[in-house]
């Protein structure tokens, strides 16, 4: 019996300014199937599932539904054929409930009137049937990114999507979260629902998916079927080449201490209480430290006062000796503390600057790039911003003058860590570093984050990924509620002990 295909898309081309986000792609969705879709960043996987969503319309290529072919102009029409999607950057109404946001645009009337206890008992019922706990009446801004998630898939619910697409939607989330998704995704599939779920992390693909599809640079690699598969051929697939995913690295040999905290302090602005309460530790030259922690637990608010993006409310700040407590954030960026920030488009970034100019932001007013007259010097810094592209294998449109907006999360990524780390810092504090990114930049940052160590640097590295916590940290420092409750030797402690510190069933002292 010949197969029919849930979704097929076609040799579809789509290309942008300077380049061809998907080039001839091929993609055939079974119905009941969970089909992930895998590719480094800026392989072209949101670009190609924004072409069925019709966000984009391809320059060439078919789309079929059910053997037919169709036209999907618009997210209106996809939604029509029972297409849905939950977007890498979710797109909820932040002063709306849920509920509210769930039945935006679908509102049930009666005779003018709004059916809203009808739409709650249909919202409750789909909650109940997938395991998707939400509460309907919490406004959104006050939820967390799992719920929020919960609410983007309850939206597709709603309409009666059939096909759902799933854009990274694990890169939000808690370890713990993680595993809820993948059983929500389960449920969704035993159902009949066909999924369509974008990532990069090979470890989730094998224990979800049924089949994977592998982009790489806007081409279609392959599909293969995961129980025929290993992560070693999927990263292949996916690279080009062999990754190891082990970091190899020497004991450390810690010296002189570069970071000194004392009883830091510091007031939460979502709550009455401190979000980090009395903490101390050091970070000396030639270590990696590494904060560990579920996310939430004062970790942000730790490193806006080292960085200096919140003041103390108490405590004391030494870097290199000199007190830094009340240092502006320039101060202590030329005194030698590099930042990659947690989120790199409010803190990492200029959006609407080039890349170029991104990759000088704070370094522009140094005699390199900036004339006695005060004029920039465009040539050195075009030119260094083509050596950092270069070297750390920045991928976008347009080379240096590319916007940085229009570029992929993870080759923003890929920018900030190469601007901060080619300023050679004394201090290089790393916060969820290789968050978004692919197995291959992972490995390419995490050996230039040792290689900084073994330079002599301190590294401060602040990650929810447990298998970067166990495999990069020299030291590990357990946050729990704003407080540090253990310091572990990643040598000899287990990741299940990690967990117990982590969740606050364990803690030093006690
Ligand atoms: N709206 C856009 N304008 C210009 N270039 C884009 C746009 N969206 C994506 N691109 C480029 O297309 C390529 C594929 O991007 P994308 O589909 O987001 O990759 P992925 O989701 O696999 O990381 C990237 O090089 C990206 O910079
Ligand atoms: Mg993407």
């Amino acid at each position: 019996m010949e197969q029919t295909y849930a979704i097929e898309m076609l040799n579809i081309t789509k290309r942008f300014p300077g380049i061809v986000a998907n080039d001839n792609i091929t993609l055939q969705l079974k119905k009941g199937e969970i089909h992930a879709l895998l590719g480094e960043n800026g392989a072209g996987k949101s670009t190609l599932m924004s072409v069925l969503f019709g966000l984009y319309q391809p320059e060439e290529g078919v789309i079929k539904k059910d053997g037919q072919a169709v036209e999907i102009r618009d997210p209106n029409d996809a939604n029509a054929l029972g297409i849905g999607m939950v977007h890498q950057h979710f797109k909820l109404v932040e002063c709306f409930t849920v509920l509210d946001n769930i039945i935006m645009g679908v509102e049930p009337c009666k005779h003018g009137f709004l059916q809203k206890a009808e739409a709650r008992e249909k919202v409750l019922a789909l909650s109940e049937k997938y395991g998707l706990r939400v509460d309907p009446d919490a406004l959104v801004e006050d939820i967390t990114v799992g719920m929020q998630q919960r609410t983007e898939i309850l939206k597709m619910l709603y309409r009666d999507n059939e096909i759902l697409i799933f854009d990274e939607p694990t890169a939000v989330l808690t370890p713990q979260e993680i595993e809820e998704l993948m059983q929500i995704m389960r449920n969704l599939a035993a159902e009949g629902k066909s999924i369509l779920f974008i990532s990069h992390k090979l470890n989730e693909i094998m224990a979800v998916a049924d089949r994977c599809s592998v982009l790489r640079k806007g081409k279609y690699i392959g599909t293969v079927n995961i129980k025929d598969t290993t992560r070693e051929e999927l990263s292949r697939m996916m690279v080009g080449r062999d990754v190891e995913f082990v970091v190899h690295k020497e004991p450390a040999k810690p010296g002189k201490t570069i970071l000194e905290v004392e009883d830091m302090t510091v007031a939460s602005k979502s709550h009455g209480n401190n979000a980090v309460k009395n903490v101390s530790f050091q970070v000396r030259a030639g270590e990696i430290v590494c904060i560990a922690g579920i996310d939430g637990n004062g970790q942000t608010e730790l490193v806006y006062g080292l960085t200096g993006l919140e003041p103390l409310k108490g405590g004391r700040i030494t870097l290199e000796g000199q007190d830094i407590t009340r240092a502006p954030i320039r101060k202590r960026n030329t005194m030698g503390m590099s930042h990659i920030p947690e989120d790199r488009h409010k803190h990492g970034l200029v959006l609407d600057y080039t890349l170029e100019d991104n990759m000088v932001l704070q370094r522009y007013f140094e005699p390199e790039f900036v004339s006695k007259a005060g004029f920039l010097k465009r040539k050195a810094i075009r030119d260094y911003a083509e050596r950092l592209i270069d070297q750390y294998d920045v991928r976008s449109g347009q080379g240096p003058v590319t916007v940085a907006r229009s570029m992929s999360g993870g080759n923003q990524q890929k920018a900030i860590v190469a601007r901060e780390i080619d300023k050679d810092p004394e201090l290089l504090i790393a916060v969820q570093p290789t968050r978004g990114l692919d197995v291959g930049a992972i490995e390419y940052i995490h050996r230039q984050i040792v290689a900084q160590r073994d330079a002599g640097k301190g590294v401060l590295l602040v990650s929810l990924e447990l298998d970067e916590v166990m495999s990069l940290s020299d030291r590990i420092l357990v946050m729990y509620e704003g407080e540090i409750v253990g310091e572990l030797d990643p040598k000899t402690t287990t990741v299940e002990e990690l967990g117990l510190y982590m969740a606050g069933a364990k803690r030093e002292g006690a």
